[in-house]
């Protein structure tokens, strides 16, 4: 049973009505690999980064509201000139480096540009110096007559992010998914038919991996919808198509890896075979369990779990909401067949989540195959209210409580969603609003 943790107001721009700002549509939710920090990004190039409170000695059960630790813009709108294509700022992807000290790094990306950043806190300013004055001035030299020693004094605690690196120039299409290698000397970035691979020190240099661009550009019929690598083998990476394939490739066995290891689909069923087949079996994301065992990918109507032994057909299927089966043309015509919903795991693999319309959000307990449909709105879920769970009417009398197919909302559509890498604590982002949910135990 989860309940409302947290949902904090983002700072905002005040000079306009936030409610009707596209820039505020928050588009990507990542959690630090200890879920300490939370990382949101959205369309309009911002990074928010929030927080855990710690725990205080006299209220050990209110423990863990997220508070905004920083906010900065990660990326600028530009102009392409050579082709005349305007270059959005929104962040498409956050991904964490591991804390190595006492700074924090992440990778943010757009469509174009990836940037490493790093976030420090700063709590101490130098004061005393020799050859300039407190406000920075340079003294004049012929009224230094001694020698001062500089002096750290405690300050108010502030947060800076600068960018460490700027990855740049090295993808002619759009991005659409970074991945840090588990050797955290690399990480990779792919587009729509190229994979690169870079190392984190070097900015002017990429490593092409995968290329499945066709000579000729009429004969394409495929695209790279999203890219991962293994959590523990560096040398393995998960890349899915637009085709509903998914292709396991090892860095071992070439320099290019055009040639995969292990290709997984599953054969489709021909009695449902229609117009729009082909658009639902695109994958719009694929991870890796923490495990490295399974791989789980989401299409428009269903999450699959792979078994990495298994390339026939998947291990398991779950329908994140078979009832749209009836309306997939209306949904054409609307465009939302494209939408691409991510899936996660969560910290022990049993549980997976992933997005639906009219802010509704679908679980699945893999062990005892129970599925949960939950809601993220303001209006229901008071603080701390425990979420009730929500039906869907299909066909037939609704009941009081159901929802009828017809009235869900599909311009509210959940997306992004994150899990606390050892709690039960998920973050959920519905537009332009961040729902942070807990699961009481007690
Ligand atoms: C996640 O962030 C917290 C900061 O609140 C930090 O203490 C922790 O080391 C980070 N975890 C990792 C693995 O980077
Ligand atoms: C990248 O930059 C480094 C240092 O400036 C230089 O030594 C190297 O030759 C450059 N590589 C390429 C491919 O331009
Ligand atoms: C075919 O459609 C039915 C529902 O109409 C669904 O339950 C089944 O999983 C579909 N088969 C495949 C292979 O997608
Ligand atoms: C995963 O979900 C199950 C079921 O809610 C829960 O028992 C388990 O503690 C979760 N694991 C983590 C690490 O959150």
């Amino acid at each position: 049973a989860f309940s409302l943790l947290f949902s904090p107001d983002v700072p905002r721009d005040h000079s306009a009505v936030w409610a009707s700002r596209k820039s505020d549509i928050i588009s990507t939710v990542e959690f630090n690999h200890t879920g300490e920090l939370l990382a949101t990004g959205d369309k309009g190039g911002r990074v928010v980064i929030f927080q855990r409170e710690q725990e205080s000695k006299n209220q050990v059960h209110r423990r863990g509201e997220y508070n905004v630790y920083s906010t900065f813009q990660s990326h600028e709108p530009e102009f392409d000139y050579l082709k005349s294509l305007e270059i959005e700022e929104k962040i498409n992807k956050i991904r964490w480096l591991p804390q190595q000290n006492a700074a924090y790094f992440l990778l943010s990306t757009n469509d174009k540009t990836v940037k490493l950043w790093k976030v420090s806190e700063r709590d101490k300013r130098p004061e005393g110096y020799n050859l300039k004055d407190e406000e920075g001035r340079l003294r004049d030299p012929a009224t230094i007559t001694t020698l001062r020693v500089p002096v750290l004094r405690p300050m108010d605690l502030m947060v800076e992010a600068t960018p460490r690196r700027v990855f740049a120039n090295a993808h002619t299409y759009h991005i659409n998914s970074i991945s840090v290698n588990s050797d955290y000397e690399t990480y990779m970035s792919a587009d729509d038919l190229r994979i690169n691979l870079w190392n984190f020190e070097i900015t002017n240099q990429s490593f092409n991996i995968v290329d499945i661009k066709p000579a000729n550009m009429e004969e394409l019929t495929e695209v790279i919808t999203a890219a991962e690598f293994h959590p523990h083998h560096c040398n393995t990476f998960v890349y899915s198509s637009s085709k509903g394939t998914i292709r396991l490739c090892d860095m071992r066995a070439s320099a290019l890896c055009d040639r995969h290891t292990k290709f997984f689909e599953e054969p489709e069923d021909p009695s449902n075979r229609s117009f729009f087949s082909e658009i639902i079996s695109s994958i719009s994301d694929v991870k890796f369990s923490h495990s490295g065992r399974y791989i789980m990918t989401r299409d428009y109507l269903t999450v699959k779990v792979w078994d990495l032994n298994m390339e026939n057909r998947p291990i398991e299927t779950y329908q994140v909401h078979d009832y749209l089966r009836s309306k997939l043309c209306s949904l054409y015509e609307n465009d939302c067949i494209f939408d691409k919903f991510e899936c996660v795991w969560n910290g022990s693999d049993s549980v997976i989540m992933t997005g639906s319309y009219n802010n509704f959000f679908r679980m699945f307990d893999r062990n005892t195959k129970r599925d949960v449909t939950l809601e993220a709105s303001r209006e229901n879920s008071k603080p701390r209210a425990i979420l009730k769970p929500r039906k869907v009417c299909v066909g037939g009398k609704r009941r009081k409580d159901e929802i009828s197919v017809d009235s869900l909302d599909f311009s509210k559509k959940i997306l992004h969603t994150a899990w606390h890498p050892s709690e039960n604590i998920i973050a959920v982002a519905a537009t332009n609003n961040l729902y942070i949910f807990q699961d009481k135990v007690n």
